[in-house]
């Protein structure tokens, strides 16, 4: 036997480690992921037991921010710059060497095409020439399973999915296994936070410059007065799970122009009210987001969809890194005895961690592990699991109210 000097007498993998060879016999599967979905190119190599041996992110959204928006061809192209290197880094970080690896997970959908291309092209040719299995991931699958690597929840639980393409509530039953609960009608949450933030011109605020606008909105709506603007709550009257966002956000422009127009404010300038106007939008985001949340949980209740042991709610992706969101669900959790549980902000974001550890809980129950991989395509458009949006739609819940105020 030789003990690692660093991990004690536990599984080492580090490359200059001397216990390396001892333990070979019982070495864990490995996988290494790969994310392209969007706009951040994403590696990392992963144990089954959820520890990461390497990893390596390029985020693109410097660039995205500077020019308004994300320009397919613009990802496109850095990710192609990238992915070669952050794929190296990964690996080089972990000592892990190619033929070490078990199986390489990539996602596949959904996503932006131009995007979703270069990882699948990359990926498909690492493996053929590393003679690996490749394992397809859908992005939101990854972003639902994520936190099973940090906590040990059982199947079935609630999962709440917030991020700048997605807005959507599932019950997670298995690994491949969703029901569809609701989703957005039109924007996202986070695409409407992002549009907010640039209506608000917020790049030009001293503190914002580099901020996502969802981060620019959550931290200047902690100095704002939510209650300086009332922005009416999307969806009142339809007792659904699905989520609407392009209404708040037309209300919220309104509202600005008419504020720049009052203080003589040019386009690109900014209105002495940005905090406010940040916590009033953030306020009516988390509280539509809360409603239609309980709402599902009642809904999941009622179906008995929910175990009666430790009941849970996960919530991930870019916007449940929102510190005010996630109290506001702690609302609705406490009420309803459901327990909150999300990533940490780095893993509730786009990363290859997500899409090795999806690859993993794969790898273990053998679900969708190919060793001829002529037939893999992407797909920018992939629904999660089986929609019953419609079955919520005709149980028409009435949610209870809840006082949605957090104490600061
Ligand atoms: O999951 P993600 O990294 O990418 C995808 O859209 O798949 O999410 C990015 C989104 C952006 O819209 C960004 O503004 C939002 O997440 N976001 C936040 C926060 N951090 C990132 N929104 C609200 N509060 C935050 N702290
Ligand atoms: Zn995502």
């Amino acid at each position: 036997m030789f003990p690692c000097v660093l991990n004690g007498p536990v599984r080492c993998w580090m490359k200059h480690c001397t216990s390396r060879r001892a333990f070979t016999a019982v070495r864990p599967r490995i996988v290494l992921g790969i994310e392209t979905s969007c706009d951040e190119t994403g590696a990392a190599v992963l144990d089954e037991t959820g520890i990461i041996l390497g990893e390596s992110l390029h985020s693109q959204k410097q660039t995205h921010l500077d020019t308004g928006g994300i320009i397919p061809t613009v990802a496109q192209r850095l990710h192609g710059e990238n992915i070669s290197r952050v794929v190296q880094e990964a690996l080089g970080r972990s000592g892990i060497e190619p033929n070490e690896l078990t199986a390489v997970a990539t996602t596949v959908k959904p996503g932006l095409s131009l995007s979703l291309g270069i990882g699948l092209e990359f990926s498909l040719n690492f493996v053929r020439l590393h003679e690996k299995p490749f394992i397809p991931i859908h992005h939101m699958e990854a972003h639902a399973l994520t936190v099973r690597m940090l906590h040990p929840v059982d199947f079935p639980f609630l999962v709440l999915l917030v991020s700048g393409g997605h807005t959507l509530l599932a019950l997670a039953k298995g690994i491949d296994e969703f029901l569809l609960l609701g989703q957005t009608l039109d924007v996202a949450a986070g695409d409407a936070l992002d549009k907010i933030a640039r209506s608000l011109s917020l790049r030009n605020h001293p503190e914002c410059s580099t901020l996502s606008g969802g981060q620019a909105i959550e931290l200047l709506a902690k100095e704002g007065n939510r209650l300086a603007f009332h922005f009416k709550s999307p969806m009142g009257q339809i007792y659904d799970c699905n989520f609407s966002f392009a209404g708040l956000r037309n209300q919220v422009t309104m509202a600005i122009r008419k504020k720049e127009r009052e203080e003589g404010v040019e386009t690109g300038q900014l209105l002495s009210c940005v905090k406010d106007i940040a916590a009033a939008s953030q306020h009516t985001v988390a509280s539509h987001i809360a409603k239609r949340t309980h709402r599902a949980i009642l809904f999941c209740k009622s179906k008995g969809l929910l175990p009666q042991h430790n009941p849970t709610l996960v919530v991930s992706g870019g916007v449940a890194s929102n510190e005010y969101i996630r109290q506001i669900l702690k609302i609705v959790t406490d009420a309803t005895g459901l327990h909150l549980l999300c990533p940490p902000s780095k893993l509730c974001t786009d990363n290859g961690v997500m899409i090795a550890w999806n690859g993993i809980e794969r790898l273990k129950q053998g679900k969708g592990i190919m060793s001829h991989t002529e037939e893999v395509k992407y797909e920018p458009k992939a629904p999660l699991g089986l929609d019953i949006t419609s079955e919520v739609k005709d149980a028409a819940i009435k949610v209870p109210p809840l006082k949605l105020r957090i104490n600061s």
